[in-house]
């Protein structure tokens, strides 16, 4: 029997230090909804969705390869989608590395047949799901600043505890 599609992304992963500045961030916001746990904090660059064994094979060989010139991201800004009740960290300004970065993962998949989402991509942290209120202050007085030179390919994983994020390979490979 085939085995169960697997729900994956690609994303940036922070590092130990990344995610103990992202969780302290997170701890300072008041308001309502459900705080992303520090373990899951990450950003996505391209979400793969439901995904078949031979599929993921596929993805793995195109990613071989794959170049990832270090840059750094200063997320400095937090905003709210009211129709996802997301409250999310971002960046003012998205260096252009991280722009051709996801260009080139989307390039690299077509190839094995996977669609890249339509919508111009949005370099996002998800902080809190179903927020609501106060708005935090849009700017950041200290900014996370994230140095960063790998894409992980993580799955997303149902526990009796909630959604759970695996990292399943890191590419470049190290
Ligand atoms: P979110 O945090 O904005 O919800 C794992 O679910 C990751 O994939 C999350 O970063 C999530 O973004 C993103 N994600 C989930 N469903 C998605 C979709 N249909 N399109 C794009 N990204 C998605």
């Amino acid at each position: 029997m085939p085995a169960k599609p697997r729900r994956l992304f690609l994303a940036l992963w922070p590092d130990a230090g990344e995610r103990a500045q992202l969780a302290a961030l997170a701890r300072t916001l008041s308001g309502g909804g459900r705080k992303v746990h520090p373990d899951n904090l990450h950003l996505t660059l391209t979400f793969l969705g439901a995904t078949a064994d031979e599929r993921l094979f596929c993805y793995e060989q195109a990613l071989c390869g794959l170049a990832v010139p270090p840059f750094t991201l200063r997320l400095d800004r937090l905003a709210y989608w009211s129709r996802s009740g997301i409250l999310w960290l971002g960046a003012s300004r998205v260096p252009p590395e991280l722009s051709s970065l996801v260009q080139d993962l989307n390039r690299r998949l077509e190839s094995c047949g996977f669609s890249p989402e339509r919508r111009p991509f949005q370099a996002h942290i998800t902080l809190v799901r179903d927020f609501t209120g106060p708005a935090p202050p849009a700017e950041l007085e200290q900014p996370v600043v994230w140095r960063t030179a790998q894409v992980a390919l993580a799955e997303s994983l149902q526990t009796g505890r909630g959604v759970r994020y695996a990292v399943l390979a890191r590419w470049p490979r190290l």
